[in-house]
């Protein structure tokens, strides 16, 4: 059993002498009476707290200001109304098509078919429906910062269900970025695996499987502008996709390294922090990982991984990659010039025997 504090029947009675009154409203729209008040709340046996006040200048400052609240609350048909209400349904005005206005451009249908709406429409109650991203009653558009899924805010409302990556995230290069220095170009969890149709990273169609992650990451250090921006001295999504590693990933091998095996998904950090999984010191372990380089040693963290032969900073490899380059240049330009002499003698020849009327 529970005890209502304020109790129903005042609040009733109230709510009786009120519709006498003033004008009266439909009592579909007097939800105020109870759950209006700040300390209305009810308290289970074991002395849990539920509170019941609802603020409603949040709902007016939200995206849905002009519904009531039995536009949501649909199973309210009645005051008062049963206890156990059921779950507010978004999808009732959110579809392709809607007729009321809902924005239709959104992947409703990422969302049933990720692994959250999966796992809900399989019972499992601890995957996020609508409101668990988006809030119930504050809900706002993506370009205003009190969205609970807008850049700064999302890592945090992803993070109350997944903990451990939001913590390794916070303290990771991109979480210091974004949150710490408020750069918008740094990436929240949607810029590595989409809004809503996030898969998980087994599945090969999901944006941070082994095969689909060197494109993710490629989004933003793809471009060597973008490097350049950040003190980056390198393109290590071009000097990746020359390496073995790189071409092999191409050939759709999920086995061997990729951005993240070496760099991890969410504790990504410079090389030059001593945390950093590319840290000379820890790279022996990162290579040596097992099913990689077992027993891999210091020799390992000797040269540089992304090398990149057209930049004189890859040194001996530059050299070598530049005589190669060399190489190839002089023997095409004597073969062509070898070609080209044959070519006019043959000619010279030909004239020669048509003047001597041959
Ligand atoms: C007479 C007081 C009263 C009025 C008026 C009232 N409610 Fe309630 N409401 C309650 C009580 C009491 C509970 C707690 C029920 C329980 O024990 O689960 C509740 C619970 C709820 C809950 C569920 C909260 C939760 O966490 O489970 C929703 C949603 C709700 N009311 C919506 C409405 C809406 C919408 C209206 C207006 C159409 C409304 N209520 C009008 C008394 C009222
Ligand atoms: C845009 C849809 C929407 C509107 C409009 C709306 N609600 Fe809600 N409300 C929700 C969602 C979503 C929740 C979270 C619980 C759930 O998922 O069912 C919620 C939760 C609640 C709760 C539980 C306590 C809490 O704050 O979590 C109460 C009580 C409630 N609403 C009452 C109201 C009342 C009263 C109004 C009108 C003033 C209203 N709601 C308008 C969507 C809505
Ligand atoms: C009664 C119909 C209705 C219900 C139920 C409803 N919405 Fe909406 N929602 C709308 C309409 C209409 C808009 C467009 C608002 C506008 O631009 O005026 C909207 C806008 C939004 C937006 C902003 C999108 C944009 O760019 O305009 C988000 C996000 C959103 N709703 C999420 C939700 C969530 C989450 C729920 C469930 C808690 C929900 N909605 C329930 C009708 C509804
Ligand atoms: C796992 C979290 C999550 C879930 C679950 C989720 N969304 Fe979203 N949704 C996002 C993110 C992130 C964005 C993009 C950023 C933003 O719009 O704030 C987004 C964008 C949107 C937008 C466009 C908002 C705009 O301003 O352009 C709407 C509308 C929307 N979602 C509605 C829904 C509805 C309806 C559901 C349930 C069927 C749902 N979302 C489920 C995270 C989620
Ligand atoms: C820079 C890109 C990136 C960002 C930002 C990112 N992730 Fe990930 N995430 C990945 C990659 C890549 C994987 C796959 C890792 C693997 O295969 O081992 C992954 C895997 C996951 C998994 C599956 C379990 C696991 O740890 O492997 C969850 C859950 C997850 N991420 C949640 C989040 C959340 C929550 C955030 C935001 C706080 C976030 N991610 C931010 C790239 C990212
Ligand atoms: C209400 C809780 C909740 C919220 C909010 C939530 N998730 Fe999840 N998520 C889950 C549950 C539960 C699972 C399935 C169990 C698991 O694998 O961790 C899951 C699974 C995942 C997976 C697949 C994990 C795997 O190992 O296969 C990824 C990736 C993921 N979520 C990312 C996100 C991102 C990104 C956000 C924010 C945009 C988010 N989640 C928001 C509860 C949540
Ligand atoms: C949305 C854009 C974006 C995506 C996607 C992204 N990054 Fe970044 N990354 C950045 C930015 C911006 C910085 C620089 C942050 C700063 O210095 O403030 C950075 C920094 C880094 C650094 C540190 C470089 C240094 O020496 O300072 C590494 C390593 C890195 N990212 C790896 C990755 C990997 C691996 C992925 C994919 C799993 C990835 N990033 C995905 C934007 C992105
Ligand atoms: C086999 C392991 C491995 C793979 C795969 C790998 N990296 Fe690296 N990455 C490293 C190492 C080691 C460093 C340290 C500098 C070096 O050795 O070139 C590094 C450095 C970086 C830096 C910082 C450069 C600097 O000097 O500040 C960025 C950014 C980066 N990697 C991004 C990526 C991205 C994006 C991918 C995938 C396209 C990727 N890495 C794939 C091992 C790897």
């Amino acid at each position: 059993m529970r005890v209502v504090l304020a109790t129903v029947a005042a609040l009733l009675a109230a709510a009786a002498s009120q519709a006498q009154s003033a004008a009266p409203a439909p009592p579909l729209r007097q939800c105020g009476i109870c759950h209006g008040r700040h300390e209305f709340k009810v308290v289970a046996r074991d002395g849990t707290v539920r509170p019941l006040f609802v603020d409603e200048t949040v709902l007016a400052r939200s995206v849905h200001a002009r519904w009531q609240c039995v536009d949501c609350h649909a199973d309210v048909s009645a005051i008062p109304h049963p206890p156990n209400l059921g779950v507010v349904n978004c999808q009732r005005c959110h579809f392709p098509g809607n007729p009321v206005g809902a924005p239709e451009d959104v992947n409703y249908e990422g969302y049933v078919k990720s692994v959250h709406g999966r796992l809900r429409a399989a019972g499992n109650t601890k995957a996020p429906l609508c409101q668990d991203c988006h809030g119930g009653h504050d809900v706002h558009k993506r370009d205003d910062p009190h969205a609970a899924t807008g850049k700064l805010r999302l890592a945090e409302t992803c993070g109350r269900c997944h903990l451990e990556q939001y913590s390794q995230y916070r303290e990771s290069v991109h979480g210091q970025s974004l949150l710490g220095k408020g750069n918008l170009q740094a990436p929240t969890c949607s810029d590595c695996h989409g809004e809503h149709s996030i898969l998980p990273p087994a599945e090969t169609a999901s944006d941070v499987s082994a095969t689909h992650i060197p494109e993710t990451c490629a989004a933003c250090h793809g471009s060597m502008a973008f490097n350049t921006a950040f003190d980056i001295p390198i393109n290590p999504v071009k000097t990746f996709k020359h390496s073995f590693h790189g071409i092999a990933n191409e050939l759709g091998s999920a086995r061997v390294a990729n951005c993240a095996s070496c760099h991890t998904a969410h504790q990504v950090l410079p090389p030059s922090d001593p945390r950093s999984s590319v840290n000379p010191a820890n790279i022996p372990a990162t290579c040596g990982k097992s099913g990689c380089h077992e027993g891999a040693n210091a020799n390992y963290a000797r040269g540089r991984f992304h090398i990149d032969p057209s930049s004189r900073d890859s040194g001996v490899i530059y050299w070598v990659a530049l005589f190669f380059k060399i190489l190839t240049i002089s023997t095409m330009v004597g073969l062509i010039g070898h070609i080209a002499l044959d070519l006019a003698k043959k000619i010279r020849q030909r004239h020669g025997r048509e003047a001597r009327g041959e």
